[in-house]
Protein backbone atom coordinates (compact mmCIF):
# COMPACT_ATOMS: atom_id res chain seq x y z
CA UNK A 1 0.00 0.00 0.00
CA UNK A 2 1.29 3.55 -0.91
CA UNK A 3 1.62 5.45 2.31
CA UNK A 4 5.00 7.66 1.62
CA UNK A 5 3.49 11.31 1.25
CA UNK A 6 4.95 12.41 -1.98
CA UNK A 7 7.43 15.16 -1.55
CA UNK A 8 8.62 16.10 -5.29
CA UNK A 9 7.33 14.63 -8.36
CA UNK A 10 9.65 12.56 -11.40
CA UNK A 11 8.69 10.20 -13.42
CA UNK A 12 9.78 7.60 -10.69
CA UNK A 13 7.53 8.63 -8.43
CA UNK A 14 4.63 8.76 -11.03
CA UNK A 15 5.75 5.36 -12.11
CA UNK A 16 5.32 4.25 -8.14
CA UNK A 17 2.02 5.29 -7.80
CA UNK A 18 0.85 3.96 -10.78
CA UNK A 19 2.34 0.21 -9.81
CA UNK A 20 1.08 0.39 -6.81
CA UNK A 21 -2.11 1.59 -7.34
CA UNK A 22 -2.98 -1.43 -10.21
CA UNK A 23 -1.11 -3.47 -7.45
CA UNK A 24 -4.32 -3.14 -4.70
CA UNK A 25 -6.62 -3.09 -7.47
CA UNK A 26 -5.26 -6.43 -8.25
CA UNK A 27 -5.45 -7.63 -4.58
CA UNK A 28 -8.79 -5.98 -3.32
CA UNK A 29 -11.08 -9.24 -3.17
CA UNK A 30 -14.99 -7.41 -2.56
CA UNK A 31 -16.70 -4.27 -3.87
CA UNK A 32 -15.19 -2.38 -0.33
CA UNK A 33 -11.56 -2.71 -0.56
CA UNK A 34 -11.93 -2.05 -4.70
CA UNK A 35 -13.99 1.10 -3.36
CA UNK A 36 -11.15 2.31 -0.70
CA UNK A 37 -8.36 1.67 -3.60
CA UNK A 38 -10.77 4.01 -5.60
CA UNK A 39 -10.57 6.57 -3.05
CA UNK A 40 -7.42 6.56 -1.78
CA UNK A 41 -5.81 6.89 -5.25
CA UNK A 42 -8.94 8.89 -7.22
CA UNK A 43 -10.86 10.97 -4.33
CA UNK A 44 -10.69 14.03 -3.84
CA UNK A 45 -7.75 13.83 -0.94
CA UNK A 46 -6.48 11.06 -3.18
CA UNK A 47 -2.49 10.40 -4.26
CA UNK A 48 -2.96 11.59 -7.81
CA UNK A 49 -4.53 14.91 -6.65
CA UNK A 50 -1.71 14.75 -4.30
CA UNK A 51 0.54 14.24 -7.24
CA UNK A 52 -1.24 16.88 -9.24
CA UNK A 53 -0.73 20.17 -7.06
CA UNK A 54 3.09 18.93 -6.78
CA UNK A 55 3.21 19.70 -10.45
CA UNK A 56 3.50 23.45 -9.91
CA UNK A 57 6.93 22.81 -7.84
CA UNK A 58 8.31 20.92 -10.61
CA UNK A 59 10.92 22.10 -13.06
CA UNK A 60 9.39 24.49 -15.72
CA UNK A 61 10.75 22.60 -18.60
CA UNK A 62 9.99 19.25 -16.78
CA UNK A 63 6.46 20.22 -16.18
CA UNK A 64 4.32 19.35 -19.49
CA UNK A 65 6.30 15.68 -19.82
CA UNK A 66 5.41 15.21 -15.99
CA UNK A 67 1.68 16.22 -16.54
CA UNK A 68 1.35 13.97 -19.52
CA UNK A 69 2.57 11.46 -17.58
CA UNK A 70 0.88 11.85 -14.92
CA UNK A 71 -2.24 11.77 -16.80
CA UNK A 72 -1.49 8.94 -18.62
CA UNK A 73 -1.10 6.92 -15.22
CA UNK A 74 -4.07 8.13 -14.24
CA UNK A 75 -5.93 7.19 -17.19
CA UNK A 76 -4.70 3.48 -16.63
CA UNK A 77 -5.40 2.99 -13.33
CA UNK A 78 -9.30 4.70 -14.32
CA UNK A 79 -9.57 2.15 -16.95
CA UNK A 80 -8.38 -0.92 -14.71
CA UNK A 81 -10.90 0.36 -12.18
CA UNK A 82 -13.68 0.13 -14.81
CA UNK A 83 -12.75 -3.10 -15.36
CA UNK A 84 -12.69 -4.62 -12.43
CA UNK A 85 -16.02 -4.64 -10.72
CA UNK A 86 -18.13 -7.02 -7.65
CA UNK A 87 -21.33 -6.71 -8.34
CA UNK A 88 -23.37 -6.74 -5.32
CA UNK A 89 -26.00 -9.71 -6.40
CA UNK A 90 -28.67 -8.17 -4.75
CA UNK A 91 -28.53 -5.42 -7.59
CA UNK A 92 -27.94 -7.43 -10.26
CA UNK A 93 -31.26 -9.53 -8.82
CA UNK A 94 -33.09 -6.10 -8.93
CA UNK A 95 -32.33 -5.45 -12.82
CA UNK A 96 -33.28 -8.81 -13.58
CA UNK A 97 -36.77 -8.42 -16.05
CA UNK A 98 -39.82 -8.73 -14.18
CA UNK A 99 -42.21 -11.41 -16.09
CA UNK A 100 -45.42 -10.48 -14.94
CA UNK A 101 -47.58 -13.06 -16.76
CA UNK A 102 -45.98 -15.60 -14.71
CA UNK A 103 -48.34 -17.21 -12.51
CA UNK A 104 -48.01 -16.48 -9.02
CA UNK A 105 -46.05 -18.58 -6.29
CA UNK A 106 -49.07 -20.14 -4.16
CA UNK A 107 -48.55 -19.29 -0.80
CA UNK A 108 -49.58 -23.43 1.59
CA UNK A 109 -52.44 -22.59 3.68
CA UNK A 110 -52.79 -24.35 6.89
CA UNK A 111 -56.07 -25.79 7.82
CA UNK A 112 -57.28 -27.46 11.18
CA UNK A 113 -56.94 -31.75 11.66
CA UNK A 114 -60.36 -33.19 11.01
CA UNK A 115 -60.65 -34.02 14.83
CA UNK A 116 -59.98 -30.31 15.80
CA UNK A 117 -62.51 -29.39 13.16
CA UNK A 118 -65.46 -31.93 14.65
CA UNK A 119 -64.55 -30.78 18.37
CA UNK A 120 -65.07 -27.44 17.29
CA UNK A 121 -68.37 -27.94 15.91
CA UNK A 122 -69.78 -29.89 18.72
CA UNK A 123 -68.70 -27.15 20.63
CA UNK A 124 -70.34 -24.45 18.21
CA UNK A 125 -73.50 -26.35 19.11
CA UNK A 126 -73.53 -26.78 22.52
CA UNK A 127 -72.40 -23.33 23.16
CA UNK A 128 -75.24 -22.20 21.36
CA UNK A 129 -77.60 -23.89 23.92
CA UNK A 130 -75.43 -22.34 27.03
CA UNK A 131 -72.92 -24.94 27.85
CA UNK A 132 -69.59 -23.67 29.04
CA UNK A 133 -65.79 -25.18 28.10
CA UNK A 134 -64.28 -26.77 31.18
CA UNK A 135 -60.62 -29.04 30.86
CA UNK A 136 -59.50 -31.65 33.18
CA UNK A 137 -56.31 -33.04 33.07
CA UNK A 138 -55.00 -36.36 31.48
CA UNK A 139 -52.99 -37.68 33.82
CA UNK A 140 -55.63 -38.14 36.61
CA UNK A 141 -56.47 -39.85 40.16
CA UNK A 142 -58.09 -43.05 40.01
CA UNK A 143 -60.57 -41.48 42.56
CA UNK A 144 -61.77 -39.64 39.73
CA UNK A 145 -61.51 -42.04 36.54
CA UNK A 146 -63.12 -44.63 38.82
CA UNK A 147 -64.24 -44.14 42.34
CA UNK A 148 -65.97 -41.23 41.68
CA UNK A 149 -67.87 -42.66 39.23
CA UNK A 150 -69.29 -45.09 41.09
CA UNK A 151 -66.83 -47.67 39.90
CA UNK A 152 -65.58 -49.18 42.82
CA UNK A 153 -62.27 -51.40 42.83
CA UNK A 154 -62.57 -54.92 41.80
CA UNK A 155 -66.00 -54.28 39.80
CA UNK A 156 -66.19 -55.26 36.83
CA UNK A 157 -67.51 -52.53 35.10
CA UNK A 158 -63.73 -51.37 35.93
CA UNK A 159 -62.89 -53.65 32.79
CA UNK A 160 -64.84 -51.12 30.30
CA UNK A 161 -62.86 -48.25 31.28
CA UNK A 162 -59.34 -49.78 31.86
CA UNK A 163 -56.46 -47.90 31.70
CA UNK A 164 -52.57 -47.16 31.80
CA UNK A 165 -50.82 -46.58 35.13
CA UNK A 166 -48.01 -44.05 36.40
CA UNK A 167 -48.05 -45.61 39.20
CA UNK A 168 -50.95 -46.90 41.96
CA UNK A 169 -53.69 -44.96 41.89
CA UNK A 170 -52.44 -42.41 39.19
CA UNK A 171 -53.72 -43.37 35.35
CA UNK A 172 -54.22 -41.77 32.40
CA UNK A 173 -57.98 -41.12 32.10
CA UNK A 174 -59.91 -43.30 30.23
CA UNK A 175 -63.10 -41.17 29.81
CA UNK A 176 -63.78 -37.59 30.14
CA UNK A 177 -66.03 -38.15 32.68
CA UNK A 178 -63.29 -37.11 34.86
CA UNK A 179 -63.96 -33.89 34.13
CA UNK A 180 -68.06 -34.29 35.94
CA UNK A 181 -66.74 -35.09 38.98
CA UNK A 182 -63.83 -32.02 38.93
CA UNK A 183 -66.32 -29.65 37.71
CA UNK A 184 -69.07 -30.54 40.35
CA UNK A 185 -66.06 -30.29 43.53
CA UNK A 186 -65.26 -26.67 42.33
CA UNK A 187 -69.00 -25.54 42.40
CA UNK A 188 -72.48 -25.86 43.03
CA UNK A 189 -75.23 -26.05 40.21
CA UNK A 190 -76.12 -25.29 37.96
CA UNK A 191 -73.77 -26.30 36.03
CA UNK A 192 -73.54 -26.76 32.56
CA UNK A 193 -70.68 -27.71 30.44
CA UNK A 194 -69.32 -29.63 27.62
CA UNK A 195 -65.52 -31.10 28.31
CA UNK A 196 -63.86 -31.94 25.04
CA UNK A 197 -60.33 -34.14 25.52
CA UNK A 198 -58.03 -36.83 24.77
CA UNK A 199 -58.59 -40.60 26.87
CA UNK A 200 -56.46 -43.58 26.67
CA UNK A 201 -56.92 -46.82 26.64
CA UNK A 202 -54.98 -50.26 26.41
CA UNK A 203 -56.28 -51.19 23.23
CA UNK A 204 -54.41 -52.67 20.65
CA UNK A 205 -54.31 -50.51 17.81
CA UNK A 206 -56.56 -51.32 14.71
CA UNK A 207 -58.94 -49.79 12.07
CA UNK A 208 -61.62 -48.54 14.72
CA UNK A 209 -58.91 -48.93 18.23
CA UNK A 210 -56.78 -46.64 19.49
CA UNK A 211 -54.58 -46.08 22.82
CA UNK A 212 -55.34 -42.45 22.31
CA UNK A 213 -59.07 -40.75 21.05
CA UNK A 214 -60.92 -38.00 21.99
CA UNK A 215 -64.20 -37.77 23.83
CA UNK A 216 -66.76 -34.76 24.41
CA UNK A 217 -68.21 -34.77 27.83
CA UNK A 218 -71.29 -33.17 28.82
CA UNK A 219 -73.45 -32.58 32.20
CA UNK A 220 -76.01 -30.50 33.15
CA UNK A 221 -77.01 -30.28 36.84
CA UNK A 222 -79.96 -28.12 38.21
CA UNK A 223 -83.14 -28.56 40.11
CA UNK A 224 -85.94 -30.36 38.28
CA UNK A 225 -83.47 -31.43 34.85
CA UNK A 226 -85.45 -34.50 33.83
CA UNK A 227 -84.64 -37.10 30.92
CA UNK A 228 -87.09 -34.96 28.48
CA UNK A 229 -84.19 -32.39 28.95
CA UNK A 230 -81.73 -34.38 28.00
CA UNK A 231 -83.59 -35.89 25.05
CA UNK A 232 -84.04 -32.55 23.85
CA UNK A 233 -80.78 -31.23 24.03
CA UNK A 234 -79.26 -33.92 22.49
CA UNK A 235 -81.79 -33.51 19.74
CA UNK A 236 -81.38 -29.77 19.49
CA UNK A 237 -77.55 -31.23 18.89
CA UNK A 238 -78.28 -33.53 16.22
CA UNK A 239 -79.71 -31.32 14.09
CA UNK A 240 -77.51 -29.10 14.46
CA UNK A 241 -74.48 -30.64 13.92
CA UNK A 242 -76.17 -33.04 10.99
CA UNK A 243 -79.23 -31.58 9.94
CA UNK A 244 -82.99 -30.12 10.45
CA UNK A 245 -84.32 -33.48 10.02
CA UNK A 246 -82.20 -35.88 11.89
CA UNK A 247 -83.91 -37.64 14.15
CA UNK A 248 -82.48 -39.39 17.39
CA UNK A 249 -83.71 -42.45 19.15
CA UNK A 250 -82.73 -43.88 22.64
CA UNK A 251 -81.80 -47.44 23.41
CA UNK A 252 -81.61 -48.86 27.17
CA UNK A 253 -78.25 -49.18 28.53
CA UNK A 254 -75.57 -49.30 31.33
CA UNK A 255 -72.96 -46.69 32.99
CA UNK A 256 -71.99 -46.98 36.11
CA UNK A 257 -72.05 -42.90 36.50
CA UNK A 258 -75.79 -42.44 35.00
CA UNK A 259 -79.49 -44.28 35.63
CA UNK A 260 -80.81 -44.53 33.56
CA UNK A 261 -78.46 -45.08 31.39
CA UNK A 262 -79.15 -44.92 27.20
CA UNK A 263 -77.26 -45.01 23.77
CA UNK A 264 -78.50 -42.35 21.66
CA UNK A 265 -78.47 -43.16 17.87
CA UNK A 266 -79.07 -40.60 15.07
CA UNK A 267 -80.56 -41.18 11.78
CA UNK A 268 -78.35 -42.69 9.06
CA UNK A 269 -76.35 -39.33 7.49
CA UNK A 270 -75.62 -41.49 4.96
CA UNK A 271 -79.00 -43.23 3.91
CA UNK A 272 -81.61 -40.93 5.59
CA UNK A 273 -82.84 -43.55 7.35
CA UNK A 274 -83.41 -46.18 4.52
CA UNK A 275 -81.15 -48.55 5.52
CA UNK A 276 -77.75 -49.28 3.82
CA UNK A 277 -74.30 -50.64 4.91
CA UNK A 278 -73.04 -48.15 7.13
CA UNK A 279 -76.00 -47.84 9.32
CA UNK A 280 -76.47 -52.11 9.03
CA UNK A 281 -79.96 -51.37 7.73
CA UNK A 282 -80.97 -50.25 11.03
CA UNK A 283 -81.44 -46.66 9.62
CA UNK A 284 -79.61 -45.39 12.43
CA UNK A 285 -76.32 -44.90 14.31
CA UNK A 286 -75.16 -44.59 17.42
CA UNK A 287 -73.31 -42.22 18.10
CA UNK A 288 -73.14 -41.00 21.52
CA UNK A 289 -73.68 -42.61 25.55
CA UNK A 290 -75.71 -40.44 28.29
CA UNK A 291 -78.51 -41.09 30.60
CA UNK A 292 -79.39 -38.90 34.21
CA UNK A 293 -76.83 -38.89 37.37
CA UNK A 294 -76.98 -41.26 39.36
CA UNK A 295 -77.40 -40.21 42.89
CA UNK A 296 -74.09 -42.06 44.07
CA UNK A 297 -71.90 -39.78 41.88
CA UNK A 298 -73.95 -36.84 43.78
CA UNK A 299 -72.92 -38.48 47.00
CA UNK A 300 -69.14 -38.31 45.70
CA UNK A 301 -69.37 -34.74 45.22
CA UNK A 302 -71.64 -33.80 48.19
CA UNK A 303 -74.80 -32.51 46.13
CA UNK A 304 -78.20 -33.33 47.79
CA UNK A 305 -79.34 -35.66 44.92
CA UNK A 306 -82.95 -34.82 46.94
CA UNK A 307 -82.95 -31.47 45.78
CA UNK A 308 -80.51 -31.78 42.21
CA UNK A 309 -80.59 -34.11 38.95
CA UNK A 310 -78.78 -34.10 35.75
CA UNK A 311 -77.58 -35.41 33.24
CA UNK A 312 -74.33 -36.56 31.20
CA UNK A 313 -73.31 -37.81 28.02
CA UNK A 314 -70.27 -38.65 26.13
CA UNK A 315 -69.65 -39.28 22.72
CA UNK A 316 -65.98 -40.40 20.88
CA UNK A 317 -65.01 -37.66 18.32
CA UNK A 318 -62.85 -39.53 16.04
CA UNK A 319 -65.78 -42.02 15.66
CA UNK A 320 -68.57 -39.07 14.53
CA UNK A 321 -65.67 -37.95 12.39
CA UNK A 322 -65.11 -41.30 11.08
CA UNK A 323 -69.03 -41.47 10.75
CA UNK A 324 -69.83 -38.13 9.02
CA UNK A 325 -66.36 -37.81 7.04
CA UNK A 326 -66.39 -41.45 5.55
CA UNK A 327 -63.42 -42.23 7.07
CA UNK A 328 -62.76 -45.95 7.41
CA UNK A 329 -59.29 -46.32 9.40
CA UNK A 330 -58.68 -44.62 12.59
CA UNK A 331 -54.69 -44.61 12.07
CA UNK A 332 -55.48 -42.02 9.15
CA UNK A 333 -55.84 -39.10 12.16
CA UNK A 334 -52.40 -40.02 13.63
CA UNK A 335 -50.41 -40.51 10.31
CA UNK A 336 -49.79 -37.22 9.65
CA UNK A 337 -50.26 -37.50 5.91
CA UNK A 338 -50.94 -34.75 4.23
CA UNK A 339 -52.92 -36.33 0.91
CA UNK A 340 -55.51 -37.25 4.11
CA UNK A 341 -55.08 -34.23 6.14
CA UNK A 342 -55.50 -31.45 3.01
CA UNK A 343 -58.72 -33.06 2.05
CA UNK A 344 -60.60 -31.56 4.93
N1 LIG B 1 -67.80 -42.15 29.73
C1 LIG B 1 -68.58 -43.00 28.90
C2 LIG B 1 -67.63 -43.77 27.96
O1 LIG B 1 -66.48 -43.54 27.96
C3 LIG B 1 -69.59 -42.22 28.09
C4 LIG B 1 -70.65 -41.58 28.93
C5 LIG B 1 -70.48 -40.33 29.42
C6 LIG B 1 -71.84 -42.25 29.21
C7 LIG B 1 -71.46 -39.71 30.19
C8 LIG B 1 -72.82 -41.68 29.99
C9 LIG B 1 -72.64 -40.41 30.47
O2 LIG B 1 -68.07 -44.63 27.23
Amino acid sequence: MMTRRIKALDRETIREIERNALAELEAAEDAQALEAVRVRYMGRKGIFRDAASLLGKADPAERPALGKALNAARNEVEESLKGKSFAAPKNAEKRRAFDFTLPGRPAPRGRLHPITRTIEAVKDVFGRLGFEIAYGPEVELDHYNFEALNIPADHPARDAFDTFYLRPGVCLRSQTSTVQIRTMERRRPPVRILAPGKVYRPDTVDATHSFLFHQIEGLVVDEGVTMADLKYVLHQFARGLLGHDVGIRFRPSFFPFTEPSVEVDVTCFKCNGKGCPLCKRSGWIEILGAGMVDPNVFGHVGYDAEQYTGFAFGMGVERIAMLSQGIDDIRLFMDNDLRFLEQF
